[in-house]
Formats: C-alpha cells, sequence, structure tokens
C-alpha cells in the first residue's frame, strides 16, 4: 500500500473555549490539515459542547495563512442525528460523521448527509461492531473509529480499537473506494505511529494539541513519528 496521505485533525473539545476562532487560526497554522469538531448534546453522550452557530461562527477562521480553506471535520455525538446534521451543513460543515446506533434509520441519515451536499462519515464506539458497512460501505467518504468512550476529551487509549482499525482498513480495501480511516481518541505522538501502521490516515487529537504551550511542536512530532 503506497504511503497515504495522512491528516491532522486537532479537536476543539480541548480548545480555549473563550478563544475558540483565535485557536482555530493558532491550530491551522501549527500545521492542522483539518479542524475536528465534536458536538455533543448531553442525551447520545454524558456532556454538552456545542451548535452549529459555533460552526458558523469558526468557519470563516478555518483557513490557512494564504486563505485556503482547511476541512471542517463536524463529528456529531447525538441523537437524533438529522435535524442537527443538516443545520450543521448550512453552517459550513465539510464532512458530518455520525454514530449509527444515533439513528433510526441510518441509510436514510447518510443520504440526507449527502444531499445536504456534504462528505459523510460513520462513526464506530469501542464495543461497535462495524456489520453496518455491509450496506454502507459505497455510500460513504470516511469511517471513524473512536479509541476512547465518546463524550470527553484527555482519555486513555483503548488499544482494541486497532484491532478495528485493521479490519476497517481490509474493509476499505475490499471496497476499493477512496475511503477516509480517522481514528479519535488518547492520540499522542508516542502512539500515533502505531495506529497508522493498523492503517488508519487521518488522526484527531485534543489534549495532546491544546494541553501544549506549542501547537506545532506536538504537530511536528506527529508528523515525524508518521514520516
Ligand atoms: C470524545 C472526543 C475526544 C476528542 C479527542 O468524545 O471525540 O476523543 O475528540 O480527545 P483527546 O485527543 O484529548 O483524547
Ligand atoms: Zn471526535
Amino acid at each position: 500500500m503506497n504511503t497515504p496521505t495522512y491528516r491532522i485533525a486537532p479537536s476543539i473539545l480541548s480548545a480555549d473555549f473563550a478563544r475558540l476562532g483565535e485557536e482555530v487560526r493558532q491550530v491551522i497554522d501549527a500545521g492542522a490539515d483539518w479542524i475536528h469538531f465534536d458536538v455533543m448534546d448531553n442525551h447520545y453522550v454524558p456532556n454538552l459542547t456545542f451548535g452549529p452557530m459555533v460552526c458558523q461562527a469558526l468557519k470563516p477562521h478555518a483557513k490557512t495563512a494564504a486563505g485556503v480553506a482547511v476541512q471542517i471535520d463536524v463529528h456529531l455525538m447525538v441523537s437524533p442525528v438529522d435535524a442537527l446534521a443538516q443545520a450543521f451543513a448550512k453552517a459550513g460543515a465539510d464532512l458530518i460523521s455520525f454514530h449509527p446506533d444515533a439513528s433510526t434509520h441510518v441509510h436514510r441519515s447518510v443520504q440526507a448527509i449527502q444531499g445536504a451536499g456534504c462528505q459523510v462519515g460513520l462513526v464506530f464506539n469501542p464495543a461497535e461492531p462495524l456489520d453496518v458497512l455491509d450496506w454502507l460501505i459505497d455510500d460513504i467518504d470516511l469511517i471513524l473509529i473512536m479509541s476512547v468512550n465518546p463524550g470527553f476529551g484527555g482519555q486513555g487509549f483503548i488499544d482494541s480499537a486497532l484491532r478495528k482499525v485493521e479490519q476497517a482498513r481490509k474493509r476499505i480495501q475490499a471496497s476499493g473506494r477512496d475511503i477516509r480511516l480517522e481514528v479519535d481518541g488518547g492520540i499522542k505522538p508516542d502512539n500515533i505511529r502505531r495506529v497508522a501502521d493498523a492503517g488508519a490516515d487521518t488522526f484527531v487529537a485534543g489534549s495532546a494539541i491544546f494541553g501544549q504551550p506549542d501547537y506545532a511542536n506536538v504537530v511536528r512530532a506527529m508528523r515525524q513519528a508518521l514520516a
């Protein structure tokens, strides 16, 4: 397999919520490829973060110094899914991923997100099997494997996620489609290589980056580990 284009997607869950616009600009200047929005509704997960209005407010800040737009990667930890997905699409999301166990009609939710002009992904919790991909892998742009239980940043990496990444990579290869394989939770410079070796190409990192004074140092360390 030729070396994939790795993407680092800092999660603003661990950013300073009093300065989110500045944080987004800073982490992009530090080399981030995507901005990961962890949307929580205090219903599907026991935490509450932000809605589409914050995505709309941050959209103008999600670009490089040269003015190139940076992908807004919205991870919906909400149930029900459909109305909020449409609202985030209108608010400027480029990619919207959701948990299949949070939607009554998963195939319809995928179609609705595509219909709104966004790329679409499915998110799998640590104990969630990949079976739904049997019927949806030809319709999605991203698979997101949770390596922590959703709801909080700063948790420890759950090793069994590596086996699921390997399984997801095999499914992607068998599909022949260009699907991004993203991992979310507990990613650090000292474990990102293991996650890449299992088959991931896109990495969410919140506390590893925003918990440090120099974001560029962390992003650089991650890229060096991936090289
Ligand atoms: C969990 C969140 C976190 C976050 C990453 O619901 O999705 O996984 O993005 O947090 P860290 O990198 O601090 O584990
Ligand atoms: Zn996330």
